[in-house]
């Protein structure tokens, strides 16, 4: 593939669920900057992600992140080589504050504009100079685990994704959120209900594990979930919660570390296991993969928890890639609330040759 010039660093934006974030990145990949700013305390009053406040806290807080790592670095918005702002998936709303404010910062400084899928930024971020010693090399296994995807991805190549399954229902990140509501947890679910889970016995309740060696990778939750509602009536102690916690996350640990089992012999190919995605950060899950990747041979590659959950470095790295492909994308692209990763293209019609 060709390699273009990018002629200074790139500004990142991110708006698409309920993290606003900015970044700036030199064009080999450094972080000059970053910033997020979650939403956390808008939506807990409500349980969940509130579409219409998130579009709102997003116009009210990107413009002051753009301006705080651009200050931070030093960098005036004439340096900048381009713009790269999520366009889909993910909340209208949201896609549409964050890829109007990048094309309206195009426009004005006369700048070349990336409209990056969300998907593409968490697949690519293993790519990031610095991360691996020698960088990870296409092909790889990318397991996306958030509260709204759960996939096993072929990385093959920019703009070259393969799905090889997904969920048929709730996300990972969904069921643990969902689960932990069920035991009482405060909203987002996981990581209180990982810290629940530490002193609770793994064996205590048998749950069941679903979708476990069927052919293929696709996920099943519901089930669990459904087992896990059942369970609630007979809880009577702390210790009876932190049990069901335990073999909760016991069982979903042992059902991902299947369907990577199976995805891996669908892409034999595979240089590395890569993690990305909130539940990414749940030691357990992570534990049982490692464990799963080192049976075939393979590392386990999991970026550092700000870049597994929702950032712009991974936004602006997509950027980077894309540019340095020759990509840009026309000024009217339309955000994509719904964009699978399979849909991309790194030729000049997934975008435009710059
Ligand atoms: O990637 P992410 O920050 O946002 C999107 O969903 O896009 O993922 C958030 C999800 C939530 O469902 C949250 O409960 C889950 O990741 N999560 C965890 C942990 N930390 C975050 N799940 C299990 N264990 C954790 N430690
Ligand atoms: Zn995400």
């Amino acid at each position: 593939m060709q390699s273009a010039p990018i002629s200074g660093p790139i500004l990142g934006l991110e708006a698409s669920c309920d993290e606003t974030a900015a970044a700036l990145l030199a064009p080999d990949g450094t972080i000059l900057a970053e910033a997020v700013r979650s939403q956390l305390a808008e939506h807990t009053p409500f349980g969940g992600v509130v579409p219409e406040i998130a579009a709102r806290a997003h116009l009210a807080h990107l413009p002051a992140l753009a301006t705080q790592v651009m200050t931070e670095a030093g960098v005036r918005p004439a340096d900048l080589g381009g713009i790269a702002a999520t366009a889909g998936p993910g909340l209208i709303g949201g896609l549409i504050v964050g890829a109007s404010f990048g094309k309206g910062m195009a426009i004005a400084h006369n700048l070349p504009f990336l409209g990056i899928n969300h998907l593409e930024g968490h697949a690519l971020t293993a790519r990031l100079p610095g991360l691996v010693p020698g960088g990870v090399e296409f092909p790889y296994l990318l397991l996306l685990l958030s509260g709204g995807h759960c996939q096993c991805v072929a990385v093959e190549g920019l703009g070259r994704y393969r799905r090889l399954g997904s969920t048929l229902d709730d996300a990972v990140g969904e069921a643990f959120d969902k689960s932990a509501k069920l035991m009482g947890l405060p909203w987002p679910g996981g990581p209180a209900l990982e810290k629940l889970a530490a002193s609770g016995d793994v064996k205590r309740f048998p749950l069941p594990r679903p979708m476990l060696g069927r052919p293929g990778c696709d996920f099943s939750f519901s089930g669990l979930k459904t087992a896990v509602a059942q369970t609630i009536p007979k809880l009577v102690t702390g210790q009876d919660r932190a049990d069901l916690a335990a073999a909760f996350q016991h069982a979903v640990a042992a059902v991902l570390a299947d369907r990577a089992r199976h995805a891996l012999a669908m892409l034999p190919a595979a240089t590395a296991m890569v993690v990305a995605g909130g539940v990414a950060a749940n030691q357990g899950v992570r534990a049982a993969l490692t464990a799963e990747a080192a049976r075939a041979g393979l590392p386990l590659i999991a970026p550092p928890i700000r870049l597994c959950t929702d950032n712009a470095v991974m936004i602006a790295w997509a950027g980077i890639e894309r540019l340095r492909a020759g990509l840009t994308d026309p000024l009217d692209q339309a955000p994509r609330p719904r964009w699978p990763l399979d849909e991309l293209s790194a030729e000049p019609s997934g975008g435009v040759a710059a």
